[in-house]
């Protein structure tokens, strides 16, 4: 039984189809709160998430849109509202690679993810905060009038060669987060990053799919394990609740020790 409950409380899980945004999804249904499994493409993906929800006695529906554009999320809000009549949590999950030496990089693949990665994210916490203030605190649901944690990654402070986009896009996060940290927070909106590290999802399967791109990946993490994605989804479930009251516009790094600069472990 997990001791921290979201009962009552209403979450968006952008990009919860795949990969982190599928694992933070359950965690959040297994935790009592009701689940909007957002999804671009894959719609077989979100129901099979909306799926999982269900059978472990949650309840949750799919909805989709592509966050990179207004009007979809927009649309994808009102269904929320009129389903489930507000939102108390948004987890801004939704985000790609789309990777190439620097000089080769396409102005399509830039807009790409910073669209996805970025543009995205603004437009969500936008919506939500908009209802946030409308609605204000519900005791009974939360101490706090809303909150959004921002599904960063070390890359918001680790550079990553070949990876120019994403790195600027969760750069870019980091500062949106915080900033809005800051303006909202007397409306008692809660907002704060995860920077996950190397988890085993899709997006760098190719880092960790053999043994060994598994053990020069693992060169990167002193804790010595790949993450999985139920590592970010416990972390999300106490980053949502008011257990974690007090904690505003930080972002926990859920990445082993990815962020310490592990080659200093035996040099400098
Ligand atoms: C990236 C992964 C990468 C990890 C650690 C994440 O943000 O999406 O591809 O394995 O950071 O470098």
């Amino acid at each position: 039984m997990p001791t921290i409950s979201l009962q009552g409380q209403v979450a968006l899980v952008t990009g919860a189809s795949s990969g982190i945004g599928t694992g933070v999804a359950k965690a959040l249904g297994d935790a009592g709160a009701t689940v909007v499994v957002n999804y671009s493409r894959s719609a077989k993906g979100a129901e099979a998430t909306v799926a999982e929800i269900k059978a472990a006695g949650g309840e949750a529906i799919a909805i989709q849109a592509d966050v990179s554009q207004e009007d979809q999320v927009i649309r994808m809000f009102q269904q929320i509202f009129d389903t489930y009549g507000t939102i108390d949590i948004l987890i801004n999950n939704a985000g790609l690679q789309k990777d190439s030496p620097f000089p080769d990089m396409t102005l399509e693949d830039w807009n790409t993810v910073i669209g996805i990665n970025l543009t995205g994210q603004f437009l969500c916490a936008r919506e939500a905060v908009k209802e946030f203030i409308r609605r204000g605190v519900v005791l009974e649901r939360s101490c706090a009038a809303g909150k959004i944690i921002c599904i960063s990654s070390v890359h918001e402070v680790i550079p990553w060669a070949g990876h120019c986009n994403y790195a600027a896009s969760k750069g870019g996060v980091m500062l949106l987060m915080k900033s809005m940290a800051q303006e909202l927070a007397p409306y008692k909106i809660r907002i704060n990053s995860i920077g996950p590290g190397a988890i085993k999802t899709p997006i760098n399967r190719n880092a960790w799919e053999t043994a060994e791109a598994e053990a020069k990946l693992l060169r990167l993490i002193p804790y010595n394990r790949v993450g999985e994605a139920e590592d970010i989804g416990k972390a999300t479930v106490w980053l949502a609740s008011d257990e974690s009251d007090y904690v505003h516009g930080v972002t926990l790094f859920v990445d082993g020790g990815m962020t310490l600069y592990p080659e200093f472990a035996h040099g400098g």
